[in-house]
């Protein structure tokens, strides 16, 4: 178990394991007793609560907010991917879903279960797409309505250079689409300068809200045009938005212990100062943690400038005394849950920053990998040549 010594934020009260995860992720005990009532979902009060939590959720867009609205939606994370693609991507558009890692080719098989027509740009395990290419894709085929991009791609840790393809998509008179599933609430994406449709993200990523539902975020003018586009009854983010606006209501049942999570993780996002400060928290998480690393000899899959705050990946070390599964079992003995590797060339490990933990905990992660090392007889924790052969295509 991890002690207090130090820490601003209060350790797991349970003494459960800190998640070094993307989400589910540790959450403040003021987001966990949120969760001791009871709701009725068709009560004022509950319908006050669902009209503060979208308000709130807006709020953090900033100035360019008046033109979006917010459509909370049940279910996981994937389940707000599948509803903004059938609802936004009308039946005869095509979708250019940009993939470089697991997230967006889950979305170009949503939009293969969807029926709809898209071009999937793969750039493998975490190469970035990049504006030129987009702009040639663009170019060549003029059915190409919206473009899809994943922001932080969570499968590796990149942050991906949403900003430079959105300016693509725009100048091409294209759509955007962003999955902001992992990046949303700390890292910013300026509104005014994007300008997407519609975007999502859920409840237990950066809002540090315990899972069950998530939102997306889309221009009124798209929600408007969205009538009708839908495959779903329930994935229906028109219908959703519709209902709610007239209502106050959500068309099914609502997760409601876990609104009121939510609502407790807004006030502690705003109170932290909001996207900047809660960003500011997980970068330093990620330097402290990366720089302790380092100096352990392991190496990071990206280099800096492609380091998202949200989680890290790092190459497995070359010593043969290393196994992943030993390691994992060794960090959870002293109170920490690491994250296996999604690379298909290379063994990797991801260690999260976001969630309720800071700097000092972060110290404790470096001190908890450096003593499983030791456990494990593992004395140089450099990768093989092969990752860093393949790390080197990306500086290229
Ligand atoms: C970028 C991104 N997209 C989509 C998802 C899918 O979300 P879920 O697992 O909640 O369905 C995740 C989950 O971590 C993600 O990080």
């Amino acid at each position: 178990m991890v002690s207090k010594a130090n820490s601003s934020i209060e350790p797991p009260r349970l003494g459960e394991p800190y998640l070094l995860t993307p989400g589910p992720l540790t959450t403040s005990f003021a987001v966990k007793e949120a969760m001791l009532r009871d709701w009725g979902s068709w009560d004022d009060e509950f319908r006050a609560m669902t009209r503060k939590m979208r308000t709130q959720l807006l709020a953090l867009l900033g100035t360019g907010k008046s033109e979006y609205d917010c459509v909370p939606i049940q279910g996981s994370g994937s389940y707000c991917v599948e509803a903004m693609l059938g609802s936004f991507v009308p039946k005869d558009g095509k979708v250019l879903v940009l993939a470089n890692g697991a997230y967006g080719l889950r979305a170009a098989q949503t939009m293969e279960c969807l029926g709809r027509a898209f071009k999937l740009l793969d750039k493998g395990d975490y190469l970035p797409p990049r504006g030129d290419e987009v702009a040639a894709i663009l170019a060549e085929d003029t059915a190409i309505t919206h473009v899809l991009i994943i922001h932080c791609e969570t499968s590796s840790g990149i942050l991906n250079p949403v900003e430079e393809i959105a300016d693509v998509a725009h100048a091409a008179g294209r759509k955007v689409l962003i999955d902001s599933m992992s990046a949303f609430g700390a890292v910013s994406l300026d509104v005014e300068r994007t300008k997407y449709a519609a975007m999502v993200s859920s409840a237990n990523k950066c809002i540090e809200g315990v899972p069950g539902f998530g939102f997306v975020i889309a221009r009124t003018d798209e929600l408007e045009a969205a009538k009708g586009n839908s495959h779903s009854l329930s994935l229906d983010v028109h219908a959703q938005w519709a209902a709610m606006e007239k209502t106050g209501q959500w068309r099914f049942t609502p997760p409601t212990h876990v609104i009121a999570a939510f609502l407790a993780a807004l006030d502690a996002h705003e109170k932290e100062g909001s996207v900047e400060g809660r960003g500011a928290r997980y970068t330093r998480n990620r330097d402290v943690m990366v720089e302790g690393m380092r100096e352990l000899g392991f190496e990071t899959l990206l280099a800096d400038r492609w380091l998202s705050p949200i989680i890290v990946t790092f190459f497995c070390p070359a010593s043969p005394a290393f196994e992943f599964q030993r390691f994992y079992d060794l960090m959870k003995d002293r109170g920490f849950i690491i994250y296996p590797g999604k690379l298909t060339v290379v063994d990797s490990f991801r260690i999260g920053c976001i969630g309720q933990m800071d700097e000092h905990v972060m110290r404790k992660v470096v001190l908890a990998a450096a003593e499983a090392l030791a456990e494990m007889g593992v004395n140089d924790a450099s990768p093989p040549q092969a990752a860093l052969d393949e790390r080197k295509k990306l500086a290229a």
